[in-house]
């Protein structure tokens, strides 16, 4: 069993997950999993795993359920010292929640949901680019790098995501809409959501992060300020 916690971010592609994570992880020094980041790092690294999920993530689906459950299982049993883990793209359906509610020991304390038009979605994911290194995020627009094309933390080459073109993002929000959403009702009515304003600059969306999970305790044990 952790000591800590888990926090989900839901929301819609570009909503800012694994933005809000990065500063989650950095203020309360919890244990960052982005199963997206997990699969693309399968990706690069061209193993078994990686040559089967690289069309299917290309193309915007989702990638089967019990491949993406055995990198959370496997991922959380090598962390299983950390104080807390903020899972970002995962749960994405009710079968993947329902797997995460049946593994003991790791029901999700809280669940925010980002929320943010589809327009902006869009804007934002077109504008994106990730050192294809480490997986920083930057933004074109509104948080370019100090060099362009370089990452500011290793010097890494930065990328579009091949999923960051026009007619897989359409296909991405449509499968958000079919089979992610559904997940706010669901924990809504277990009573663990939160909701969050995507819409406002990346400092003022984790403000609000921040005044909605800030209480609880162990989160507040674990602040680095
Ligand atoms: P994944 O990598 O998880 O993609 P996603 O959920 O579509 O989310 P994104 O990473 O696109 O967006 P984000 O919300 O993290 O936004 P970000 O912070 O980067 O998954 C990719 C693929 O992997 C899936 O399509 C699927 O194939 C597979 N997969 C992953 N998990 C799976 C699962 N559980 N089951 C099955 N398949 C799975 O921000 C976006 C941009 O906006 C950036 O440029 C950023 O700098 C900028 N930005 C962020 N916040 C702000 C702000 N407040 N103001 C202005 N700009 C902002």
């Amino acid at each position: 069993m952790m000591d800590g916690g888990i926090i989900v971010l839901l929301g819609p592609p570009g909503a800012g997950k694994g933005t809000q994570a990065e500063g989650l992880t950095e203020k309360f020094d919890l244990f960052h999993l982005s199963t997206g980041e997990a699969l693309r790092e399968a990706v690069r690294e061209g193993s078994q795993l990686g040559l089967e999920v690289v069309q299917i993530m290309e193309s915007g689906e989702l990638v089967p359920d019990h491949l993406v459950s055995e990198i959370v299982v496997k991922c959380i049993s090598r962390e299983v010292q950390s104080e807390g883990f903020v899972l970002d793209g995962f749960p994405r359906n009710l079968p993947q929640a329902g797997f995460l509610e049946g593994a003991r020991g790791l029901r999700p304390l809280v669940v925010v949901n980002i929320d943010l038009r589809e327009e902006v979605a869009v804007r934002r994911l077109s504008s994106r680019r990730h050192c294809v290194n480490c997986g920083r995020i930057y933004n074109v627009f509104s948080s370019p790098p100090e060099k362009e094309g370089v990452c500011d933390v290793c010097g890494g080459d930065l990328a579009q995501r091949k999923d960051d073109r026009g007619e897989v993002i359409q296909e991405r929000l449509r499968v958000y809409r079919e089979e992610t959403e559904p997940l706010v009702g669901f924990y809504s009515e277990q009573g663990c959501l939160v909701e969050v304003g995507g819409s406002g600059d990346p400092q003022s969306v984790f403000a609000q992060l921040e005044g909605e999970i800030g209480k609880l305790t162990w989160l507040t044990r674990n602040s680095t300020e």
